[in-house]
């Protein structure tokens, strides 16, 4: 083991807890463990970083650097709690090798990475096959909310819960006293609430992106002035952390050219997966994850520049285009239209999130409770917001909502939010401007308010070309009509 001069000797099996890999994520967390008295056991591969987080750090609490994975193994206190903070995919796997290889039985595997949750609940099933705990992790909150209190996910078997949910909850964020970690559930739980947790983000992110873009381009608003109006919202029901940063990054000035920084940033928005992630399970599930969808196929469309060019080369027609003035419209209406059209819209995103964590929940059988996922986000995680609160009242009071927009309370938002959401979309398309989000999610809301949907009609079709049959509003059973013959209908 390395004993830095800075570092008093530290005895084997000392650490109460322990970190492998020292990229940024994982020497934050390490460092938010020393700084509320752990004894942290870290580990890197290649042991420089090791090295340089002992050199800058190594003062802000007790750390046991090791530069073998037996030494930091031989390190912690048993049953060893090991957090693997590495990139995603096979160097993860590698590592959970390395540490079943030397840990025993009883002892705790933690991923704290990014892992797909499929990933996760096969690691568990091999790992527990050695003996050992593996417990998949989300943890939310960036470089910052690693170092100073990220919300945080983890699954795994309930008995881990008992000795690691002390040490989590003590470096987690707090709202109101209350730490935001709790075990979700068994095997990839975690994951796959964090998976959906960034989905939601992406959508998030999506419709203040579009109120943005309408304040700008519709309204016809400055940078700066945005930035004015988004730092107003983040004092009523919108208080959230995007919103909040969504304001600083308008108010930036470009050191360079002086310009306003948004307006020097390529318009082509990247992704690490996540997003796509959480349409694809959405896909399978058979959940209706529309605002998270459309946000993830607009960046897409954003990064697709060649095409874009293309198109703008190719002059697509834009049809009669309107401005605000032409429609009679006040710009100052507008914005707070806007305003609850971004409401509405991300209140869907959060429905349709929760809708598939329920139906995960019931398809792997995991028990997930929506309202306390929904109290652990109020704080430490990137989608961190005032009206998290209301989520979890909202579950409280009924743990088997249909849909969060059928809580009295969001129902009662939506009255004062859906005439304005309706307005927004209509004028945004007179403009010629995209609001892929804020757009679907109203035909969404009208999807699941509408007393008939066309989907009747494709059931007719269906029937007709491929006799995949139909079920008939006024009677039991199936039913096929014999459309090349006499059109009879036959029961099936
Ligand atoms: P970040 O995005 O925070 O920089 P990352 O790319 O997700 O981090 O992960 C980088 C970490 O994974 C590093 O600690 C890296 O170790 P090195 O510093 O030795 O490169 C670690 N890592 C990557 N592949 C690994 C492997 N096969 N075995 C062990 N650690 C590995």
């Amino acid at each position: 083991m390395t004993s830095p001069e800075n570092l008093a000797y530290s005895p084997a099996g000392a650490a109460q807890i322990g970190v492998i890999g020292m990229a940024v994520m994982g020497s934050n967390l390490a460092r938010n463990f020393a700084s509320k008295g752990h004894t942290v056991a870290i580990y890197n591969r290649s042991p420089e970083k090791t090295r340089a987080v002992i050199a800058e750090h190594g003062s802000e609490g007790a750390f046991i650097a090791s530069e073998t994975i037996e030494e930091f193994v031989a390190s912690l206190e048993r049953p060893r709690k090991a957090i693997i903070m590495v990139q995603a995919g096979p160097a993860t796997d590698a590592v959970i090798a390395q540490l079943c290889d030397a840990m025993e039985e009883g002892d705790i595997i933690i991923d704290g990475g990014n892992a797909l949750f499929t990933d996760t609940i096969r690691r568990e099933r091999e790992v527990a096959a050695r003996g050992l705990n593996f417990v998949g992790a989300g943890i939310s909150g960036g470089e910052e909310g690693a170092l100073h209190g990220p919300s945080i996910m983890p699954g795994g078997p309930a008995q881990t819960w008992e000795t690691l949910g002390p040490l989590l909850e003590s470096i987690s964020a707090k709202v109101d006293g209350v730490p935001c970690v709790t075990h979700i559930g068994p095997d990839g739980t975690g994951h796959f609430v964090k998976m959906v947790h960034n989905g939601i983000e992406y959508a998030d992110m999506q419709v203040i992106s579009e109120a943005y873009h309408l304040m700008r381009y519709a309204a016809g608003y400055e940078p700066g002035q945005i930035a004015d109006v988004f730092a107003e919202w983040n004092r009523g029901d919108l208080d959230s952390y995007l919103i909040e940063i969504t304001a600083e990054v308008l108010r930036q000035k470009d050191r360079r050219t002086g310009k306003p920084f948004i307006d020097i940033i390529l318009d082509a928005a990247g992704q690490k997966g996540t997003g796509r992630w959480t349409v694809k399970e959405a896909l399978d599930l058979g959940v209706p994850v529309t605002g998270i969808g459309e946000a993830v196929f607009a960046r897409a469309l954003s990064s697709a520049l060649a095409q874009r060019q293309a198109a703008q080369d190719g002059g697509l027609p834009a049809g009669t285009l309107s401005t605000l003035e032409q429609l009679g419209i006040e710009p100052g209406d507008f914005v707070e239209d806007v305003r609850r059209a971004l409401y509405a819209s991300k209140l869907v995103a959060y429905a349709q999130g929760f809708d598939e964590i329920n139906a995960g929940s019931m398809e792997h059988d995991w028990g997930i409770n929506p309202g306390d996922l929904a109290r652990i986000w109020r704080g430490g995680c990137i989608i961190r917001a005032k009206f998290l609160n209301r989520i979890t009242e909202a579950y409280e009071n009924e743990p088997t909502l249909a849909s969060l927009l059928l809580d009295p309370y969001f129902k009662r938002e939506l009255e004062g939010l859906v005439d304005s959401w309706r307005r927004v979309v209509v004028v945004a398309t007179q403009l010629g401007l995209p609001v892929p989000v804020f757009a679907s999610s109203l035909s969404y809301y009208d999807s699941l308010r509408a007393k008939r949907l066309p989907a009747a009609l494709i059931q007719g079709q269906r029937d007709f070309f491929g006799a995949h049959t139909y079920k008939r509003i006024d009677m039991e059973g199936t039913f096929h009509t014999a459309w090349s013959g006499d059109r009879e209908e036959l029961d099936y």
